[in-house]
Formats: structure tokens, sequence, C-alpha cells
């Protein structure tokens, strides 16, 4: 079988989890769903982000101490997890001794081939960002300096160690040529491969000022930086730094989600930091957009984070993931409005989609005796439906793979738009009275339509998708893609329909 590797990136532990976490995390469930439905075996790696100077402050904020404060937040990540609905294989923290042995092995690794040097760090950082900045991206304003993020800076004076990161650059710059796909969407890697032409600078890799974090082996006055601790979660996972063991077969990763925020870390550093130590580097960075809040950018002190829990309360969880995954391209920033969401549930979930289950299974249901009438050939006026359904999981497939979860919900909506005016065309009611042979061909069609739709959209609904399949009739073991080949027999007995998504009063 063959194997599929999705991250997520690794949260920060510094805050409560919210709706972008949720959103990095949804994208890569849902690819990580759509791989299994299609025969993959699947690792699927989220979890948090725990050393560095930000959750030390966090902590220290909070008037805990480091490890117990991460404990505590990191449950809640967790929570969101299970809350959402994330079928992720595992959870990393970076805290725990099988990572601190990963990190250490990899600077070991580096460290033996010359990879890394001892220096003086002197230059600009933002807590808030974890990053170094370089003093021309530097902008001052009441006196303050910050970061192009908007993070306060501070001037930082230390020795550390460094990774030879610029003798990286023109091997990334052919890496990025060989391989169009590493970074996606286009503008991204645009962005990459013009900062890296431009030159890198070799990266500062540890800290002395605070302890917080992995110590750098035979030197423990250093801590790592916290983005080698952190990047490296992604083969802590996977086994390293034995390579022997079955899980190590996952790696390259297939796709690393991240926001645009942090697409350089894993687009530049990354893989330099692989390379460097002799491992194969991931196939592909995406790096999706922003949400803002009713037009407004989320901030914490605007008050505006939109808690995913919440939301869920509120709408419930599959119309939530639908939502988020609808509403966008997912490379781009997107505007977060109620308005939008319900519209969305109300005109595309319970109108269109709701309707035709519910029309169908309740014609099925009182004029078939509540059993699926047999498989039929297509006449001419089925042809067209039954041919936009036949090619709808390869396109979904396709357009899922490419990170295009908006486009493949809309190729599935447009097949259920399709469907509702077959329906009405067709007009199954009346053929009661005048073609008992037809109606029953013209709602085995339909069956047949919501059996797609369900199977298809189970990676982005799960749950709802499958009510919808208990309700078709389809067994556990018939819901994968293959298994659409196979009709369901003449006769299974259908329950009687409930409906699957309520309208949201706006
Ligand atoms: N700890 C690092 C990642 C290390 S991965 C080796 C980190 N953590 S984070 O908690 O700050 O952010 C995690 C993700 O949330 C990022 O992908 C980021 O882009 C995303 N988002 C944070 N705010 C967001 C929005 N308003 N909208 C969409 N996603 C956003 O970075």
């Amino acid at each position: 079988m063959a194997t599929k590797y999705f991250t997520t990136p690794i949260y920060y532990v510094n805050d409560r989890p919210h709706i972008g976490h949720a959103y990095t995390s949804l994208a890569t469930d849902v690819t990580a769903r759509w791989a299994r439905l299609s025969g993959h075996e699947v690792f699927f790696l989220t979890g948090t982000d725990e050393h560095g100077q930000k959750v030390e402050k966090a902590a220290q904020d909070a008037g805990m101490d480091p490890q117990g404060f991460t404990d505590r937040v990191s449950q809640h990540f967790r929570d969101l997890a299970a809350t959402m609905g994330f079928s992720n294989d595992d959870f990393i923290r970076t805290t725990e001794p099988r990572h601190k042995l990963a990190c250490q092995a990899l600077w070991e690794e580096l460290v033996r081939r010359d990879e890394i040097y001892l220096g003086h760090y002197e230059g600009w950082y933002a807590v808030r960002d974890e990053a170094f900045y370089g003093p021309d991206e530097i902008e001052e304003r009441d006196g303050k300096r910050f970061a192009p993020t908007g993070a306060p800076v501070e001037w930082v004076r230390e020795p550390s160690y460094f990774f030879r990161l610029s003798k990286w650059g023109p091997w990334l710059l052919d890496f990025y040529r060989d391989n169009p796909d590493f970074i996606a969407p286009a503008s991204r890697r645009n962005e990459v491969m013009r900062f890296v032409e431009g030159g890198l600078q070799d990266l500062s890799i540890s800290r002395t000022s605070f302890t917080w974090g992995i110590p750098v082996p035979g030197d423990p006055a250093h801590v790592m930086y916290v983005w080698l601790d952190a990047l490296t979660n992604y083969i802590t996972a996977a086994g390293y730094p034995d390579v022997s063991v079955e899980r190590w077969r996952f790696w390259p990763a297939d796709v690393h989600f991240v926001g645009k925020d942090i697409v350089r870390f894993h687009a530049i550093y990354w893989p330099a930091f692989l390379a460097a130590a002799g491992l194969a580097p991931p196939r592909r960075v995406f790096a999706h957009g922003w949400w803002t809040n009713e037009g407004q950018k989320i901030s914490k002190s605007l008050g505006n984070v939109i808690d995913p829990l919440r939301l869920v309360e509120e709408y419930g969880l599959d119309p939530v993931r639908y939502f988020l995954l609808r509403e966008v391209p997912f490379g781009n920033d997107g505007d977060f409005s109620r308005a939008a969401l319900i519209g969305r549930l109300n005109g595309e979930l319970a109108d269109t989609l709701g309707n035709l289950a519910n029309r169908t299974l309740s014609l099925i249901q009182r004029n078939c005796g509540g059993t699926l009438p047999a498989a039929a050939e297509a006449a001419p006026e089925d042809a067209e439906l039954l041919g936009g359904l036949a090619s709808l999981p390869g396109r979904v497939g396709a357009l899922v793979e490419r990170q295009e979860f908006h486009l493949a919900l809309e190729a599935i909506l447009a097949e259920a738009r399709a469907a509702n005016g077959y329906i009405t065309l067709q007009a199954p009611w009346a053929l009661k009275k005048t073609d008992l042979v037809r109606m029953a061909v013209v709602l085995r069609h339909l069956h047949t339509a919501l059996r797609v739709f369900a199977t298809v959209l189970q990676p982005f609904m799960p749950g709802t998708m499958a009510a919808m399949l208990d309700q078709l009739g389809v067994s556990a073991e018939g819901r994968g893609l293959a298994a659409l080949a196979q009709p369901l027999p003449e006769g299974t007995a259908l329950p009687p329909p409930t409906p699957l998504f309520r309208k949201v009063e706006s």
C-alpha cells in the first residue's frame, strides 16, 4: 500500500487555540482522510511547540513553571483536535523525550558534517515570531522597532552556534527549480525564491539568554533555537534517529501544511537542515492564507479572536468544517462572516444537498417500500447526470491533491445542483401514476448520485456523511472510493430518512 505523510504546524502553547489553528489542521485532516479513502496508508501528525522564549514568557505571565504551563495548554490543542474531528495518528509535544533525542541526534549529525560552528550573534530578534531579522527589515515607529510582521523586536547579543545556511543557497535554488511543486501556491514560491536569490546569511541556531529549550549536546549553556527544535518534530514522529523503525518509511512528508507567515522556515531552513544532515527534504509545503473577522484583522488586543469550539457549538461541526474550506481558496486570505457562513449552510448544505437526500429517500420510502430499486441502464435523459457522477471522484481527488478544496466542493455542488435539476425534470412523483418502471429507474439513479456525493464528502463532513451513508444503506465496508464501482444490491433495506442539515435563522 502506498504511504502518505501529512503534517500540521506544531502550535505554540502560549495561548488558547483559535480559528487559524483549526484551519490549518482541518485542511490536513481532509487531505489525510481523502488519502485513506483512496486506499493509501496515511500518517497524519499534529502537536504542540513548547520551547522557546515566547512560551517561557507566557508561562511566567501565568505565574507557572514552563512544564506545568505547557502541560495545561497543550491539552487545549488535543481537545481542539477531538472537537474538530481530526483524525491525526500521533500528537507530538516537543518536550517529550523522543523529541529531545531526535533534536540532539540531528545536531550531532550536523556537527559531524561540519555544518555548525560557534560564533556570536548580534542583531534583531522578535520573540513573538521567534525569528531573527536583518537591519534592512526593521521599521521604526514612535521610537519603537518592529519586524515586517508587526512584531516588536529587541537587540540580542550573545554567543551562538551557527548553521552554514549561506552555503545552501545555490542548492536550494536548484531544488526549487527541479521541484516546481515544492512550494505552493505560486505566489509563495516566487516570494521564497526572491528571498533566497537575495543571498542567505548563516543562521543562529542556539540561544544562551534563557534556558527553556533543548540543551545543545556538549555545551548546555546553549539551548537550541526553537525553530530548529520545532521543525525537527516532523522527523521525530517518523522515528528519527532510528531510521530502521517501520514508521520511517513515511518520510519524506508528502505535504507540510502551514500558514503563509511560516513558509520561510519550512521552505528554506527545513530543506537546508535536512540536506545538510543527508536526509531527504519534504515533497511539498503549502502555505494557506489568513482569516480576518468581519473585515478586521484577528487579534487578542481587538478582542475579536474566533473560538472554533464556540462556532461548533453554535452551528455544528460539519457545517463549520464545510464552510472553512468552501468559502475561500486555500492559498488566499479570507474574511470570516456569520452572514457568509449562514448563506452557505442554508443554500448549499440544507437546500441543495439536504433537500435532494430528503426528497429522494422519502420517495423511495413511500413508493418502493423502503427498499432500493434495481440498478438500471442509463436512458438518454440520464446520461448527463450519470456521466458527471462517474468522473466526480477523480476530479475531486485531483483538486484535493492540489489543495484546491473550494473547487473540490464546488465540483460536488455542481453535480448536486444537476441532480436537483434532474429530479425536477424527471418528476418521479408524477411517474408514480404513469410509469412505475421508469420511476424506479429515476430513483435508483438519484440514489447513486447521493451515494457518490456522500462518499466523496466524507473527508469534509465525516459525521454527517456517515449518517447519510447509513440512510443510503451503504455498509461500513462499502464506503471507500473503490467500492463505488460495486452497485448496491436491489432490495437493500433503507431506514426512514431524517434531515441531515438544518437551516439556520439569519
Ligand atoms: N509553532 C509555530 C509552528 C512550528 S511548525 C514546525 C507556529 N505556531 S502558531 O501557533 O503560531 O501558528 C500555527 C498556525 O496558525 C500557522 O500556520 C499560522 O499561519 C496559523 N494562523 C494563525 N493565525 C491565523 C489566522 N488568522 N488565519 C489563518 N491561519 C492563521 O507558528
